[in-house]
């Protein structure tokens, strides 16, 4: 087992050396996140990979978030350290082709044998709904992308839905993204029917018991948690959106519904303030595959890297540069 700071002096050489930028997801471990040069949510993560001036990006997070760092750096070297981190709701939607769920989820359970059936994809639901937009969260991969007409993240899915001149919208792929947006906007939402294994879970029996145990704090939820859930919360935010917020209240108690990596983040800002899980096992097990050994090797080796086809890039990129722009 190499020591820390022996990894950590390593990647800070080879960093400067190499005119690296490592970014890290608020869900990465501790000494991940200790390591990187810009912690945050989906869409900062997107805007900072769009305009850092640097020759290569360390992307620490799961593959669709390397993807859009391509996408809109392509002049750069992408590099997702662990090949293995993906995100299962990315997966639950294809442009076409047959498509099952091939993951098992620890902790999760199915409601009633749940199945797409081989004919569900982006281009049958198109066909279903001409004329109608296809909003696509960040979390898609960069095909579905560019087969979308703009893309969205957990912290304006909201406004991007408002900004479209159409009454309808087609919101791929979590169901309980499009729930909440559904509930935050007088258009008509056409659901796709994906989900986040970590935040699906939550169920309000969870709201009821951390809201007895820790009567005082606030609880902030997630837009990917259920509807149901999003209801009993304080808050609805993204990511970064918990960090501000709890940084500004005046309360000193918070129960945080989303993966517990951001606990580390939010800990640290706000020393004088407590957090709880709303759940313990609210950790997503792609976002903990990347560790200081393997920022160390992807440096080291120039692996792994991630590089999206022209012909998928540049639509792919007019949908994530109509996001960015508003
Ligand atoms: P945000 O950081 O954008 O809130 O996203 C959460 C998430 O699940 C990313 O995979
Ligand atoms: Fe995907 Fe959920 Fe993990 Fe985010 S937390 S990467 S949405 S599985």
């Amino acid at each position: 087992m190499i020591d820390k700071n022996i990894l950590r002096e390593k990647i800070l050489k080879l960093k400067e050396k190499n005119n690296a930028i490592i970014l890290a997801h608020n869900y990465q471990r501790e000494e991940v996140q200790d390591i990187a040069d810009y912690t945050g949510d989906s869409l900062e993560l997107s805007r900072t990979a769009a305009t850092i001036e640097c020759d290569i990006i360390v992307f620490c997070g799961v593959n669709f978030m390397a993807e859009s760092a391509s996408i809109l750096s392509p002049d750069k070297t992408v590099l997702l350290p662990e090949i293995g981190a993906c995100c299962p709701m990315a997966d639950m939607i294809t442009v076409e082709g047959e498509r099952h769920l091939k993951t098992q989820f620890p902790g999760y359970q199915f409601t009633d044998g749940y199945r797409y059936p081989a004919d569900f994809t982006l281009k049958a639901i198109k066909k279903l709904h001409p004329g109608v937009p296809v909003v696509a969260y960040v979390n898609t991969t960069a095909d579905v992308k560019a087969e979308s007409d703009i893309c969205c993240t957990s912290a304006n899915g909201v406004k991007i839905v408002e900004s479209l001149g159409t009454e309808s919208v087609i919101c791929i792929p979590d169901r309980n993204l499009s729930a909440w947006i559904a509930k935050n906007t007088n258009k008509k939402i056409i659901a796709w029917d994906g989900f986040c294994h970590v935040h699906d879970r939550v169920t309000p029996d969870d709201i009821y018991r951390a809201r007895a145990e820790h009567p005082k704090a606030l609880l902030l939820a997630h837009p990917e948690c259920r509807i149901e859930v999003c209801e009993m919360a304080d808050h609805v935010t993204s990511t970064s959106g918990m960090i501000r917020f709890a940084t500004s209240s005046d309360a000193k108690e918070f129960i945080i519904g989303t993966e517990t990596g951001i606990l580390y983040k939010l800990r640290k800002d706000n020393p004088e303030k407590t957090f709880y899980p709303l759940r313990k096992d609210m950790v997503c097990p792609n976002m903990k595959k990347t560790s200081l050994y393997s920022v160390l090797h992807a440096m080291e080796t120039m692996t792994y890297k991630i590089k999206v086809p022209e012909e998928i890039r540049i639509p792919a990129k007019r949908a994530l540069d109509r996001m960015l722009a508003i």
